[in-house]
């Protein structure tokens, strides 16, 4: 049952962590308007499951009279609220106030990312500050943090990832930048996805375009173009050329499937499939895009 959508307001960003899945960059394209934004929570109504929505991207506070009108949107609709934010605006705690004085009462979870993806402390200046102009506005406030590889390979041969992070799934920029630092199993080892439920996805993404993923750079179609009731009755997992051979057998079958050339090994599931993905690209153009999840196009 589809209960979340996660609208990606835009794909750039101030940042151009070398984790990350949706290639954020000041260098990208692609901005959601108000009038996609208003289309958008329309449809989630009209689905009826719909309970949460989620402003991210990218960095949604790079376009903040539209996030804002957006989260009023959302609420006025009674529906829960979050955003996805790496806390860059919060200069002072005072400066912090003003940023989110406008988001109280509108937002029940304010998730702020700070890690060494981000920012060159674990826990940031900004993201201390946002924490303390959130709790004197009563908006609740959690953060991630995701590991460095090699502490996940350390928690792989010892127990524990760090407490309070989580690990770094190696697609996106992850893949390219990071998977050479990761420890390495063999291909055939990828027999399932260990993240998403592809049959019935609770939650998806919807990017500026329209595009909504199930995993970034797998899309089901377009909520511009067709109503998002009808994306998902249409949707059929078992028969899906990209869905049916990952329920099948997780990414080592899609490589099997397509005849594919491979590594011997990959640093984790997520990286097998980004790369059978890669390779499948020009084949199923409609469906494993925007060039946007795939890198920075030039422009
Ligand atoms: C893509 S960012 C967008 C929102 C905002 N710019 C931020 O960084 O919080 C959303 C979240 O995804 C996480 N993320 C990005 N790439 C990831 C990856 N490869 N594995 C795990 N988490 C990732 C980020 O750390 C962040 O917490
Ligand atoms: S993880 Fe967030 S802050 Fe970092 S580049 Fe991606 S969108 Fe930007």
């Amino acid at each position: 049952m589809l209960s979340g959508l996660h609208l990606l307001l835009t794909y750039q960003c101030t940042f151009e962590c070398d984790h990350c899945f949706v290639w954020g960059s000041p260098w990208q394209s692609g901005v959601m308007t108000l009038e996609n934004i208003q289309h958008i929570l329309q449809q989630a109504q009209d689905v009826g499951t719909v309970k949460s929505i989620y402003f991210e991207g990218g960095e949604p506070f790079l376009y903040y009279a539209v996030m804002l009108a957006g989260v009023r949107e959302a609420a006025r609709r009674g529906l829960q609220v979050g955003i996805v934010s790496n806390s860059y605006w919060a200069t002072s705690v005072q400066d912090a106030l003003e940023w989110l004085r406008p988001l109280a009462g509108l937002v029940g979870d304010l998730s702020i990312s700070s890690d060494l993806y981000h920012f060159d402390e674990k826990q940031s200046q900004l993201t201390e500050n946002a924490r303390m102009a959130a709790e004197q506005l009563g908006i609740p406030l959690g953060v991630l943090s995701v590991a460095q590889p090699e502490a996940a390979c350390a928690a792989g041969s010892m127990g524990q990832l760090p407490a309070g992070e989580s690990a770094v799934m190696y697609r996106g920029r992850a893949a390219e930048k990071l998977a050479a630092r990761a420890g390495r199993q063999p291909w055939e080892q990828f027999t399932e996805c260990p993240h998403e439920d592809l049959r019935e996805p609770g939650r998806v993404h919807v990017d500026a375009f329209g595009n909504l993923h199930i995993c970034q750079g797998i899309s089901i179609g377009n909520i511009l173009t067709t109503a998002l009731a009808e994306i998902c009755q249409a949707y059929d997992a078992e028969t899906h050329p990209i869905m049916g051979p990952l329920l099948a057998g997780g990414p080592a079958e899609l490589v099997r499937r397509y005849n594919l050339p491979h590594e011997a090994s990959y640093a984790d599931a997520c990286h097998l499939c980004y790369e059978a993905r890669r390779a499948l690209r020009a084949r199923f153009s409609d469906i494993l895009m925007p060039d946007q999840m795939y890198s920075v196009p030039e422009t």
